[in-house]
């Protein structure tokens, strides 16, 4: 038995065994694994006794659950109106350019994972980028790379 699989039994062994007791699982696992792994949502189905595609369609759903192992760092580019306007789409090829990963994915030494959304709330600072809790407002490609200079 995996060490993953021995710690996923912990956390299943935390709720009974009911449809009701999904989403608290999946959260317990995404933040224990940082995301939700094929074998747990298997055994996480098997426990509360629901269809994997039921599973899958919940985790889905909320942005919250990552179906792909995540980087240690989160990078995530705002390309809302805003921050579209003031040059976000450029700062997103950039850094695809520069950690050779296109948005969506995880770089190959998983370290970072690049997404871009639609708004981060701080429009004013546009453009916005937010490496995990930090955000770089008036980001440009060389202020991003800056900060990421730290991690590398
Ligand atoms: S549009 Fe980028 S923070 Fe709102």
């Amino acid at each position: 038995m995996s060490k993953e699989q021995v710690s996923i039994d912990d956390i299943i062994e935390r709720y009974p065994g009911k449809p009701e007791s999904l989403i608290f699982l999946l959260q317990d696992i995404q933040s224990a694994y940082n995301y939700v792994s094929p074998t747990a949502m298997n055994l996480v189905c098997d426990h509360v006794g629901i269809p994997l595609t039921q599973a899958y369609a919940v985790a889905t759903f909320y942005k919250s659950f990552s179906l792909e192992p995540k980087g240690e760092h989160e990078i995530r580019v705002c390309l809302g109106t805003a921050c579209h306007l003031k040059g976000g789409e450029r700062i997103a090829e950039g850094l695809e350019r520069d950690l050779d990963v296109e948005r969506g994915r995880t770089t190959k030494d998983q370290k970072f994972t690049l997404e871009t959304v639609n708004c981060l709330g701080a429009c004013a600072m546009a453009p916005v980028v937010m490496i995990d809790e930090d955000y770089i407002g008036g980001a440009t490609q060389g202020s991003v790379r800056k900060y990421l200079k730290k991690f590398q």
